[in-house]
């Protein structure tokens, strides 16, 4: 089994894109589109979100989705989200993602 897994979201392949870029750095990587889930998400060292930005916020599937995740329950030590955008990131949208970016197990 790979070590880390990325779960991504994207409607016109930007964020796929990134997602492979992402992979391809970290190796020993799994990909999966985030809508192909259930993945065991808790079975993976690093655990990677990347979804686009839609209207300063995360698209309602991504949100809908990371709601559905006990990260404090998930046996992950890092987790990470990308938000690929067009040009701006609202405040409100930038204190959510900082929120959920990371947690690292001692
Ligand atoms: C409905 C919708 C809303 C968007 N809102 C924003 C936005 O608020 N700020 C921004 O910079 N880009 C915005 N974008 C642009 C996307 O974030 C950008 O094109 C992104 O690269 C798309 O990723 P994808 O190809 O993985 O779907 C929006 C795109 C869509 C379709």
């Amino acid at each position: 089994m790979a070590k880390n897994l990325i779960l991504y979201f994207s409607g016109t392949g930007n964020s796929l894109t990134v997602a492979k870029q992402i992979a391809q750095e970290l190796g020993d990587t799994e990909l999966n589109a985030m809508a192909a889930c259930p993945t065991p998400v808790g079975q993976f060292d690093r655990v990677g979100f990347v979804a686009p930005n839609y209207a300063g916020g995360l698209p309602r599937f991504v949100g809908t989705y990371l709601g559905t995740l006990d990260f404090i329950k998930l046996h992950t030590d890092y987790f990470f989200l990308w938000r690929h955008m067009a040009a701006y990131l609202a405040t409100q949208s930038r204190r959510r993602m900082n929120c959920c970016k990371v947690r690292v197990r001692h």
